[in-house]
C-alpha cells in the first residue's frame, strides 16, 4: 500500500470518536423506546446480559479484524482468509447505506425539533397533529438535506480533522446535556413513579422472548456493530493501544448514554401523568410526542426541550457520520479517490436513497385529505428499521464473531491481547466460538417457539405483559439501580481514567526517554 493510512491521532480522542459513533439515536431514541414496550426494568436484563455476553465481545473481533488487516470491509474480510470474504465483506459497505438512509432521516427530525422545541411551537398544540404537520410541510426536505450535507461535509475532512475533531466536542457536551436534562426530570414532582418504571424488572417481561430478539438488535446497534463502521474505526487504531480496555470503557461508557437517556425521559414522563403513553408506545412515541408534551408542560420546557434535542443531534450526527464513512473507505481503499470526491458522491447518493421515507410521510399526509396516522406515514422507516436491526446487523456481527473465532484463531487471540494492559484469558477461544452462537441461537429458538406456540409458550414462562401499576420503590428497584447504575458508570469512569492514566504515564516514559537520549 502505497498511501499512508490515516489513524486517530490520540488514545482519548479516539475514544471520544468511538463512544461518538455508539452514543446517538440509539440510546436516545431506540432504547427508551423498547424499555418503554418491554415493560420498562424488564427489559434491562436481557439488555445487560445480551451486552456483557455478546456484544462486547462482538466490538472487540470487529476492532481486532479491522487493526490486523487495515482494510475496509470487504478487503478485510478477504485479507484474514473467510471464505467468500469479500461478499460477506461487502455488506459492511453497502449496508451502512440501507441503515443511514433512514437514520438521517430521524436525525433531520431532531433538527427541526431544536428549533421548535427552543421557539415553543409545539406548546399548547397536541403534539400528535404538530408532528403529522411537520412530516407534510417542506422542512422536513430542508432539515433531511440540511443533515446529509452535514456529515459529508464533515467526512470530507478526514479521521483526525474531521471525525476526532468534531467527536471531542459533541461528545462531551452530549454528556453534560443529559446530565442538565437528567437532574431536571429526577427533580420533578411524581418523577418516582418513572424510576420505578424504569428500574424494576418484573418476571413476565423477562420471559418475554421477543423482548431478547429486540435486546440482540439493540446491543449491536447501540455499540455500531454489524455495519463495518467499527471495522474501519478499529484500523485507525493504533496498534500500542490495548483492544480489551477500550472494548470495555468504550462499551459500557455508550451504555452509561442510555441509562442516563432512560432517567432523563421515563421520571419526566411519569411525573406530567403520561405513564400510560410511555407503555407499549411504538417507535416515535416517546421521543417525538410524550417528550414534546413534557417539555410543552414543564417549567422552563423551552430550553430543556431546545437542550434535549441539541444533544440529541449531536449523537445522531456524530453517528451517522460513522454509517457513512465505510463506503468512502471503500472509495478510498479499492478505487483510489480523494476523500472529498467520495465524500460528495456518497452525499448525494445517500440523500437520494433517503428520500422515499421523507415523501412517504409527506404524501400520505395530503393524500388522505390529512387524515393519515403515524403508522402509515412511517411504515417505510419502520420497516427498514427492523429489517437492518433483526437481520443486518446480528448477521455481520456474528459473522466477525465467528471470523476471529475460528479463522483468524491465533492470530486474532494475539492481535486482541496485544499490547493489552489487561489481557484476555483463554476461556475467549470457546466464548467466542461457543458460548456466543449458542447464546445468541437460544434467543432466535425462543422466538420462534413463541411465535409458533404462542398461548403454550406463554403459559410455560408467564410471559404475558401486566400492566404497570404503581407499589412505590421496592427493594428490588433500589437493588436494579445500583447494580445497573454500579456497573455502567464504573465500567464507564474507570476504564477511562484507566486509558488516560496510561497514556500519562507512556507521555511520561517517552518524555524521559528523550531527556536521557
Ligand atoms: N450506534 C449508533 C446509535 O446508537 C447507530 C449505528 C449503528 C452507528 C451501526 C453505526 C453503525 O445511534
Amino acid at each position: 500500500m502505497a498511501t499512508q493510512r490515516e489513524t486517530w491521532r490520540t488514545h482519548t480522542g479516539m475514544m471520544f470518536a468511538m463512544i461518538g459513533t455508539e452514543v446517538g439515536l440509539g440510546n436516545i431514541w431506540r432504547f427508551p423506546y423498547l424499555c418503554g414496550k418491554y415493560g420498562g426494568g424488564s427489559f434491562l436484563v436481557p439488555y445487560m446480559v445480551l451486552l456483557v455476553g455478546v456484544a462486547i465481545f462482538g466490538m472487540m473481533c470487529e476492532w481486532v479484524i479491522g487493526r490486523s488487516t487495515r482494510r475496509e470491509p470487504m478487503g478485510a474480510f478477504q485479507k484474514i482468509g473467510f471464505p467468500f470474504g469479500r461478499d460477506i465483506g461487502a455488506w459492511g459497505v453497502i449496508g451502512p447505506f440501507f441503515l443511514y438512509s433512514y437514520y438521517i432521516v430521524i436525525t433531520a427530525w431532531v433538527l427541526f425539533f431544536i428549533v421548535a422545541s427552543a421557539a415553543g411551537l409545539y406548546f399548547g398544540e397536541n403534539t400528535e397533529d404538530f408532528f403529522l404537520g411537520f412530516l407534510g410541510s417542506k422542512w422536513v426536505f430542508v432539515a433531511h438535506a440540511a443533515a446529509v450535507a452535514f456529515t459529508s461535509l464533515v467526512l470530507s475532512f478526514g479521521v483526525q480533522k474531521g471525525i476526532e475533531r468534531a467527536c471531542k466536542v459533541m461528545i462531551p457536551s452530549l454528556f453534560v446535556l443529559l446530565i442538565i436534562v437528567a437532574v431536571r426530570s429526577l427533580t420533578l414532582p411524581g418523577a418516582r413513579e418513572g424510576v420505578e418504571f424504569y428500574m424494576r424488572p418484573r418476571w413476565a417481561g423477562i420471559a418475554n422472548a421477543e423482548a431478547w430478539l429486540a435486546a440482540l438488535g439493540q446491543v449491536f446497534f447501540t455499540l455500531s456493530l454489524g455495519m463495518g463502521a467499527m471495522i474501519i474505526y478499529g484500523s485507525y487504531m493504533r496498534k500500542s493501544w490495548g483492544i480489551p480496555l477500550n472494548a470495555f470503557a468504550c462499551s459500557f461508557g455508550n451504555t452509561s448514554a442510555s441509562i442516563l437517556a432512560g432517567f432523563a425521559i421515563f421520571p419526566a414522563a411519569f411525573a406530567l401523568n403520561l405513564g400510560g403513553a410511555v407503555e407499549g408506545k411504538e417507535a416515535v412515541g416517546l421521543t417525538f410526542l410524550v417528550l414534546p408534551e413534557v417539555f410543552g408542560t414543564m417549567p422552563a420546557g423551552r430550553l430543556f426541550g431546545g437542550l434535549f434535542f441539541l444533544l440529541l443531534a449531536f449523537g445522531a450526527l456524530s453517528s451517522a457520520i460513522s454509517i457513512q464513512e465505510p463506503s468512502i473507505a471503500w472509495m478510498k481503499d479499492e478505487l483510489r479517490w480523494p476523500r472529498r470526491k467520495s465524500a460528495l458522491l456518497t452525499g448525494v447518493v445517500l440523500w437520494l436513497m433517503g428520500l422515499p421515507f421523507v415523501i412517504n410521510g409527506f404524501v400520505t399526509h395530503g393524500a388522505a385529505g390529512g387524515s393519515a396516522g403515524i403508522g402509515e406515514k412511517l411504515a417505510l422507516l419502520i420497516k427498514m428499521d427492523k429489517v437492518i436491526n433483526y437481520l443486518g446487523l446480528p448477521l455481520l456481527a456474528l459473522i466477525a464473531i465467528l471470523a476471529v473465532g475460528w479463522v483468524m484463531k491465533e492470530k486474532g487471540f494475539a492481535e486482541l491481547n496485544r499490547n493489552a494492559r489487561i489481557k484476555i484469558g483463554r476461556w475467549v477461544k470457546p466464548w467466542l466460538r461457543y458460548v456466543v452462537p449458542v447464546l445468541v441461537l437460544l434467543v432466535l429458538v425462543a422466538n420462534l417457539l413463541e411465535q409458533f406456540f404462542g398461548d403454550t409458550y406463554k403459559e410455560l414462562v408467564g410471559a404475558e405483559l401486566p400492566g404497570f401499576e404503581s407499589v412505590g420503590i421496592t427493594p428490588l428497584t433500589v437493588i436494579t439501580i445500583i447494580v445497573v447504575c454500579g456497573i455502567v458508570w464504573g465500567g464507564a469512569i474507570g476504564g477511562f481514567l484507566t486509558v488516560v492514566g496510561v497514556e500519562r504515564r507512556k507521555a511520561r516514559e517517552a518524555q524521559s526517554r528523550g531527556a536521557d537520549g
